[in-house]
């Protein structure tokens, strides 16, 4: 399904390419005393041997508009240029390519503002590649297409002899920038596509018996739904087409709007096929690794190894209620709505509705009442949207697969422009009492008057959901909080380094905001501030000491590092030179 898109340059070429133009690669310019010369062109050859075809080079997406790439003439390509500005904005478009993120400053160096990227608002605007070079930015000028664990050992083995700094990449979605790293060789495990269900899987040297699905650590959630389907099971996952079920989300957290009965995607994954750092390959579930596994279930991505497939719990098929409510926000009606919402929440909740809530409305779910019980449930948002004109559904629809396909395709976030979040985990005493709630809604009601913004709720923590104790690295803060509240911030792909340097702060301040109303909660590390202070403390809590042992017992040489992720190397890393 994906095209192909290299470009039709021979590897040969193209590492002649690099080594004559602007690209450098982190170990040439680290400096300090370990400094170490960066992997030499006959390095890469023997690499690109050893792999048989699944070394590649990159450039940046957009590049075939530009000229200039890396400061040597190439002339554009107009028939591959007229196919990135066509798929810019959609997620089926980048997901499914190497270069593109779903956000584009995590493909330049937004420090230097070397880029290469179209007009998101209009990416046939001229304007954006006239005279203007394309610069290799964050991009990965090389990485493997992982097709097998014996890819990832390989890949080990070379960074460890070279110092060449490694990367690994699912689906490119991460709001942090962690997918990538400026001239790092990438893992990249989007073609990991099997899937394969079970009614009776059983995890390696276990004895006990599960329904379940296991899936290539790149298999698209819209993929993973469709399986599951088919075979007449519900899968909890989140809430776009594009994200890979196994990668990022679940290492991380995963929240569903299914999580408030079901669990977090941690709380429902059974094992990991994994490479560790130390080259081995490794199978991670309550009996075998459990250290690994426990980190795996919540220490995010990236960090502990790289993982082939994760196998997940399934539900029977499952009918469910939905409550869509919409109506023209205007600055009234948004506080009015807001204070509905949190009046309500702390029973909503007990009934096990989640969804995504807005200023303006909410898509909500329901697994567990009847359609009676939900309308009852949701009648004064449902009046309160009709006070203003606005439009309320509720019914019952028969599956997952017929909710995701009618209600979430249409609303998805939208990706190919620079967003950011600030986000905080809003704890169950800020909705159970009136003092809290007041507390609650003055911070919101400030935010509007002083910045005109208003949140997003996901509506997605696992409130009723029975979990066992220790059995996940997550912060605790998840098991204890109604709402993941979110601020976005937002630029122009043509913004100034300084314009975007208060947009970050301006997010880093409304968060705070909601940071100091509930000083013992925490955030979602896969959407969180980019500048969470106190990150370890605010991601993990209590769990951070252990989560640093098992970190540097599976990877003692330091191979694996990203953005405030556990045994995070810290700003002043060369691998972080592009982080405003
Ligand atoms: C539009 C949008 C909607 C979202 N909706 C939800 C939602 O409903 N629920 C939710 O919980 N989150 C949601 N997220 C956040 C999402 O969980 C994170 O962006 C997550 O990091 C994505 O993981 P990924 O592997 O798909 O992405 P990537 O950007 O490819 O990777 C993210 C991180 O995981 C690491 N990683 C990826 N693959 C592997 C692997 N095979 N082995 C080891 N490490 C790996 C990467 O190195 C990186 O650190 C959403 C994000 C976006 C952009
Ligand atoms: C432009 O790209 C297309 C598709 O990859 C290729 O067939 C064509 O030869 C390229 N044209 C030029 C002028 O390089
Ligand atoms: C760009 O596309 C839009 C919408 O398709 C069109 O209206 C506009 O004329 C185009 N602009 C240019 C410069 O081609
Ligand atoms: C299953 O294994 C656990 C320990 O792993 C053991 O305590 C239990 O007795 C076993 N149950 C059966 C039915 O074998
Ligand atoms: C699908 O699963 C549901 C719930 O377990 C069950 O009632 C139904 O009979 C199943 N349908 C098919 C076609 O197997
Ligand atoms: C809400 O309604 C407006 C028009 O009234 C529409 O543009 C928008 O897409 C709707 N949003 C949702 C989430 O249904
Ligand atoms: C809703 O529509 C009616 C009839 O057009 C109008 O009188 C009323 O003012 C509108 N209410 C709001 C809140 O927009
Ligand atoms: C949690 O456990 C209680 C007690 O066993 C049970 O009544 C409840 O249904 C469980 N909740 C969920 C969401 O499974
Ligand atoms: C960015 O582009 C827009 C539209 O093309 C233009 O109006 C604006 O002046 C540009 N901003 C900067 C900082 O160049
Ligand atoms: C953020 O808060 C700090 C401290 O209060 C203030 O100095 C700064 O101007 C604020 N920045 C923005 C962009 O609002």
């Amino acid at each position: 399904m994906s095209v192909s898109f290299s470009p039709p340059v021979s590897f040969a070429a193209l590492v002649f390419l690099f080594a004559l133009s602007s690209v450098t690669f982190a170990a040439e310019a680290s400096s300090g005393t370990n400094a170490r010369s960066p992997p030499t062109q006959e390095q890469w050859m023997a690499l690109a041997d050893e792999l048989d075809g699944r070394l590649h080079t990159a450039l940046p997406v957009s590049s075939p508009c530009f000229e200039i790439v890396n400061g040597v003439h190439v002339g554009r390509n107009e028939t591959e240029c007229a196919i990135v500005q066509q798929g810019y904005t959609s997620p089926l478009f980048r997901s499914p390519r190497f270069s593109p993120r779903m956000f584009p400053h995590w493909e330049t160096c937004q420090k230097t503002a070397a880029k290469c990227l179209l007009d998101s608002s209009q990416p046939n605007n001229s304007v954006a590649w006239e005279g203007v070079d394309c610069e290799q930015g964050s991009v990965s000028p090389y990485y493997i297409d992982v097709q097998s664990a014996i890819d990832v050992q390989i890949a080990f083995r070379f960074a460890r002899e070279t110092g060449a700094v490694l990367s690994v990449k699912a689906s490119g979605h991460d709001y942090k920038g962690r997918s990538g790293a400026p001239g790092s060789l990438s893992l990249w495990t989007r073609n990991l596509n099997e899937m394969s269900y079970s009614a009776n899987f059983v995890p390696e040297g276990g004895n006990e018996s599960f329904s379940a699905i296991t899936l290539g650590a790149g298999v698209p959630f819209e993929d993973v739904y469709a399986f599951a389907d088919a075979n007449n099971v519900t899968i909890i996952g989140g809430y776009h087409q594009t994200i890979a079920a196994s990668g990022g989300w679940v290492m991380g957290g995963g929240h569903s709007v299914l999580s408030p009965v079901y669990g977090l995607g941690v709380d429902r994954v059974l094992q990991f096929r994994i490479v560790t750092p130390d080259g081995q390959l490794r199978v991670a579930n309550k009996i075998q690794n459990p250290d690994l596994f426990w980190a795996l279930r919540g220490g995010g991505g990236g960090t502990f190894g790289v993982v082939l497939e994760s196998t997940m719990l399934v539900e029977p098929q499952m009918k469910l209620q939905i409550a869509s409510v919409n109506f023209t926000q205007t600055p009234e009606n948004a506080q009015q709505f807001l204070k509905l919402i949190v009046d309500q929440t702390l029973k909503w909740s007990n009934e096990g509705w989640g969804g995504h809530m807005r200023a303006s409305g909410f898509i909500n779910v329901n697994p567990l009442l009847t359609l009676e019980q939900a309308k009852e449930s949701v009648q004064p948002a449902v009046d309160f949207a009709l006070s203003q004109n606005g439009t309320a559904v509720v019914e019952e629809l028969p599956s997952w697969q017929a909710f995701f396909s009618k209600y979430v395709v249409f609303v998805e976030s939208a990706i190919g422009a620079p967003v950011i979040l600030g986000t905080r985990l809003i704890p169950v005493d800020l909705f159970s009492t009136e003092a809290g709630k007041a507390k609650f809604l003055g911070v919101l009601d400030n935010v509007i008057a002083q910045f005109n913004i208003t949140p997003g709720v996901v509506y997605a923590t696992p409130f009723l959901f029975n979990h066992t104790e220790g059995s996940t690295s997550v912060t605790s803060a998840w098991r204890n909080s109604l709402w993941h509240m979110s601020y976005h911030g937002q630029w122009a792909y043509n913004s100034s380094v300084e314009e975007i340097r208060a947009q970050y702060e301006l997010n880093s301040n409304m968060t705070q905001m909601l940071r100091d109303i509930s000083p013992d909660s925490g955030a979602y590390l896969n959407e969180a501030d980019v500048h969470e202070p106190n990150h370890e403390e605010s991601f993990w809590g209590d769990n951070y000491p252990a989560l640093l042992d098992i970190k540097r017992r599976y990877d003692p040489d330091g191979l694996l590092d990203c953005w405030q992720c556990v045994g995070w190397k810290g700003l002043e890393d060369e691998r972080y030179k592009c982080y405003l």
